[in-house]
């Protein structure tokens, strides 16, 4: 559903601005737009992307660094633009400079359209941990002991030494600023984090929770995440 809402936006504006996430959550959907542009035409020749984060201290071709995930799942399978698409810069020398710039290029190109998600067991959207400001922009940030333990299981890292400690991630007050916002929610692991995001308070505790009040913003989760 989420690959089918992202190439409706394309369909409707060849020239969207797309946010992409990483994670193992929305790798079924860079599958399926991938099928997309193969089999059914759809054509990413004119859209721009915008990565939310990516670890500090790691170069961008490195195994585990964003950029190249996002290469591999979907930007060398699909017919975007190399220069049209937009992962922060881990190896950024000036950070502060990095986080503007990036903030720079997405007013520049009018805003982003519809902004994919995922949400952290402990409630993070990005690498906005909890804590994080409603009105966060792009920074640098100290991942949480939990962020570093997920994702030192195996599936992107072997052992929580390798984790990186900070990330670039775009602020909440970035994500929220998306016109269309689709949170994906797969697996019981996710399910207290987004029980809390949708029926708890608006909080900072929560960071998913300051998503609600946005006016088009979807949680697409599966029967696992959601407990019903
Ligand atoms: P995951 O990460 O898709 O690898 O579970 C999601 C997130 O932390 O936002």
């Amino acid at each position: 559903m989420a690959a089918t809402l992202i190439a409706r936006a394309i369909r409707a504006r060849p020239e969207a601005v797309i946010g992409l996430a990483t994670g193992s959550t929305p790798t079924r959907c860079y599958g399926e737009l991938v099928r997309l542009h193969r089999e059914e035409g759809l054509s990413f020749a004119g859209v721009r992307t915008f990565n939310l984060d990516e670890y500090l201290g790691l170069p961008g071709d490195h195994g585990q660094g964003y950029r190249r995930f996002m290469q591999e799942q979907l930007f060398e399978r699909i017919d975007i633009r190399p220069w049209n698409t937009h992962v922060l810069d881990g190896m950024a020398r000036d950070t502060g400079a990095e986080c503007a710039a990036f903030e720079h290029r997405i007013a520049a190109v009018g805003g982003v359209d519809l902004w994919l998600l995922g949400i952290g067991a402990n409630g993070h959207i990005a690498f906005n941990e909890p804590g994080s400001a409603a009105d966060s922009r792009t920074r640098v940030v100290d991942l949480s002991a939990e962020t570093i333990a997920a994702n030192s299981d195996g599936r992107f890292f072997k052992d929580p030494a390798e984790v990186p400690r900070q990330a670039l991630t775009a602020g909440i007050a970035t994500i929220r600023a998306a016109r269309r916002i689709v949170l994906l929610a797969t697996g019981a692991g996710k399910r207290a984090a987004l029980r809390t995001a949708v029926e708890g308070p608006s909080t900072e505790s929560c960071p998913a929770s300051l998503l609600q009040g946005h006016p088009d913003c979807l949680f697409l989760a599966d029967r696992e995440a959601w407990g019903a």
